[in-house]
């Protein structure tokens, strides 16, 4: 099995995102699984360009994987544009998914998405903050268009304070457990 692990956190060994999908690669992965590492801010790949879609490293990359485990922090509601630049690489028509006369279609089905969530505050639905997520509901709505069903992992309220911080990771890693295979 192959497994691929990206991340997108600009904080380094302070990323949450980071710690929580390192932990999520511990449980998924079994002794004769190959990790194909993806850090997007040490190597990052360029804002898309029409030139960019005569390369597909990163699409074949990303569907020769069994297992994907993907570190998103939340940057201004949404994504860090290091991860946009790498979804504007896998979401291609007649790869991933297809438009139909009933609609589009997911071609990238069979596989497990897992998405280590970081958030400075909190989102839960009815919350005044709710109409801001545009991570989680963001990275759903993609790879559901896909034909994927992605699980999450989240660390929510980083950026209340120290003691709210370091519960909620500590629950999110204690989390990861329950997602081995
Ligand atoms: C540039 C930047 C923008 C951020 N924007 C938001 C935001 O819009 N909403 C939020 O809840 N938290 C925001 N945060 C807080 C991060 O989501 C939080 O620090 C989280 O821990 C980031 O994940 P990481 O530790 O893996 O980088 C922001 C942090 C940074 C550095």
């Amino acid at each position: 099995m192959t497994i691929l692990h990206i991340d997108s956190s600009i904080n380094g060994e302070n990323s949450a995102s980071r710690a929580i999908s390192r932990s999520i690669v511990e449980q998924v992965r079994g002794g004769a699984d190959t990790v194909l590492r993806r850090d997007l801010v040490s190597e990052p790949l360029p804002h898309l360009t029409l030139g960019a879609f005569a390369d597909s490293t990163v699409l074949d990359e990303f569907l020769a994987a069994d297992t994907v485990v993907i570190g998103a922090p939340m940057y201004n509601f949404t994504l860090p544009t290091q991860l946009k630049a790498w979804l504007d690489r896998i979401l291609i028509a007649g790869r991933t998914f297809r438009y139909t006369e009933s609609g589009p279609e997911g071609l990238a089905g069979g596989k497990r998405v897992i998405v280590a969530l970081a958030r400075g505050g909190f989102y839960d639905a009815g919350s005044p903050a709710a109409a801001f997520e545009h991570l989680e509901s963001y990275l759903r709505g993609v790879f559901n268009f896909i034909g994927i069903e992605p699980e999450f992992v989240a660390a929510d309220g980083l950026a209340i304070g120290p003691e709210q911080r370091a519960i909620s990771i500590e629950q999110a890693l204690g989390r990861t457990v329950r997602l081995a295979a």
